[in-house]
C-alpha cells in the first residue's frame, strides 16, 4: 500500500501532516502501508524549478494512492500557465487522466447551525458532485491571448469528446447505484453545442442504467436550486468549469469548504485525494487552518483506493466524535464550542480513533 504524499503550498503542510497522521494510526498492520513525499507546487520550484518535477511524478506514477495537500502562491497568474505552482495540480490530473473528481457535500449534524442556508433546508444533506476533470475550457485548444486588429483577445476552448462524456457518465451511474439512483446531468445545453453533445452522450449511456433515473438541469438553474433545495440531488454530474464553480458553492452548504474531501480517480483504484480548499495562504503557517477535509480525504482514499471500509468508518466516526465534542477549528467555530487549532484538531481526532 505505496501512498504519495503531496502536501505542497500554504495550509496544505499543515492539514496534510494532521491526514497522514491519521492515516498511519488506522491502517492495519498488515496493509504494509508505505509513505513517500514528494515536493509539489512552490516547493517543486524551490528544490526542481518545476512545479510539478519530473520526479514527483515518478513518484505519483508508482503509488497506489496520492494523499495532495494544495498547490499555489499568491501572484500565480503573472507566471507562464506550466510554471506556474498553482497548474502544477492541473498538470498532474490531466498526466495521470485522473477524469472523474467526486466532490460529496455532506452534512454533520453539529455543523447545521455553520452553514449559511437555513437548517431545515441543509437538515440531512448528502450529495456528490462528480466532476469531469481532464476536459472542459481547462484543457481545450486553442487557448491564449493575442493580437488581432490591434487588440488583444482571449482565447479558451470548451471541447469535450464523445468518448471524455461517456467516461464521465459510467462513472456517475455507477456512483448512483451505491446511493439514491438519481443522476442530475448539468448543461449549459440552451446555448453551447459542446453541451448539446454532453447532454446527447448522458441520455445514451443513460439508457443503460434503467435502473437510474437521470434528469437535465441547465447549470444556472442547477446553481439556483442547489441553494434553494439541495436535498434535490443525489448525483450532480457536469464538466469541469461548471464542476469548479457549483462544487465551492455546495461546499458552503456544509457550513465551510474546510470540512470538505475529494476524490479524483481514473479507470482504476488508483486516485488522487485532497481537500477541496486551496492553499489559503491568508491563514497559512498559523496553525489554524481546519484538518478535517484533508483527514476526510484520508478516508476517501481507505475506501475507494484501498477498499478499507472499516479503517474508513472508523475515520468517520472520530470526526464525528470530535464535532460532538464540540472541537472546532476557526473557520467552523461557534459561540459554546472549543476553538483549537490545526495540530489540536488532529489530536482529539487521533484520540477518538483510538476509542473506536
Ligand atoms: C479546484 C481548484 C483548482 C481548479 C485550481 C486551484 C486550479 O479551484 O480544485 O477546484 O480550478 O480545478
Ligand atoms: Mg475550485
Amino acid at each position: 500500500m505505496k501512498v504519495a504524499v503531496l502536501a505542497g503550498d500554504g495550509i496544505g503542510k499543515e492539514v496534510t501532516a494532521q491526514a497522514l497522521r491519521i492515516l498511519q494510526a488506522v491502517v492495519p498492520k498488515s496493509a504494509g502501508l508505505e509513505v513517500e513525499h514528494a515536493p509539489i507546487g512552490g516547493a517543486g520550484v524551490e528544490v526542481a524549478g518545476d512545479p510539478l518535477p519530473a520526479e514527483t511524478l515518478e513518484v505519483a506514477r508508482r503509488s497506489d494512492a496520492i494523499l495532495f495537500g494544495a498547490a499555489g502562491e499568491p501572484g500565480d497568474e503573472k507566471i507562464p500557465f506550466d510554471m506556474r505552482p498553482g497548474a502544477s495540480l492541473l498538470r498532474l490530473r490531466k498526466a495521470l487522466d485522473l477524469f472523474a473528481n467526486f466532490r460529496p457535500a455532506f452534512l454533520f449534524p453539529e455543523l447545521a447551525n455553520a452553514s449559511s442556508l437555513k437548517r431545515e433546508v441543509v437538515d440531512g444533506l448528502d450529495i456528490v458532485i462528480l466532476r469531469e476533470l481532464t476536459g472542459d475550457l481547462y484543457f481545450g485548444e486553442p487557448r491564449g491571448v493575442k493580437n488581432e486588429g490591434g487588440e488583444r483577445i482571449g482565447i479558451n476552448t470548451m471541447r469535450y469528446s464523445e468518448s471524455e462524456v461517456r467516461r464521465i457518465a459510467h462513472a456517475a451511474f455507477r456512483a448512483a447505484r451505491q446511493r439514491q439512483r438519481k443522476v442530475c446531468s448539468v448543461d449549459k445545453a440552451n446555448v453551447l453545442e459542446t453541451m448539446q453533445l454532453w447532454r446527447g452522450v448522458m441520455t445514451e449511456v443513460g439508457n443503460e442504467y434503467p435502473d437510474v433515473e437521470l434528469t437535465h438541469m441547465f447549470v444556472d438553474a442547477a446553481a439556483m436550486m442547489l441553494m434553494r433545495n439541495p436535498r434535490q440531488f443525489d448525483v450532480i454530474v457536469t464538466g469541469n468549469v461548471f464542476g469548479d464553480i457549483l462544487s465551492d458553492a455546495a461546499a458552503m452548504l456544509t457550513g465551510s469548504i474546510g470540512m470538505l474531501p475529494s476524490a479524483s480517480l481514473g479507470e482504476g483504484a488508483f486516485g488522487l485525494y485532497e481537500p477541496v480548499h486551496g492553499t489559503a495562504p491568508d491563514i497559512a503557517g498559523k496553525d489554524i487552518a481546519n484538518p478535517l477535509a484533508a483527514i476526510l480525504s484520508v478516508e476517501m482514499m481507505l475506501r475507494l483506493s484501498f477498499d478499507l471500509n472499516d479503517a474508513a468508518d472508523r475515520v468517520r466516526r472520530a470526526v464525528s466524535t470530535v464535532l460532538a465534542q464540540g472541537y472546532r477549528t476557526a473557520d467552523i467555530y461557534q459561540p459554546g464550542t472549543r476553538k483549537v487549532g490545526t495540530r489540536e484538531m488532529g489530536d482529539a481526532v487521533v484520540t477518538a480513533l483510538e476509542r473506536h
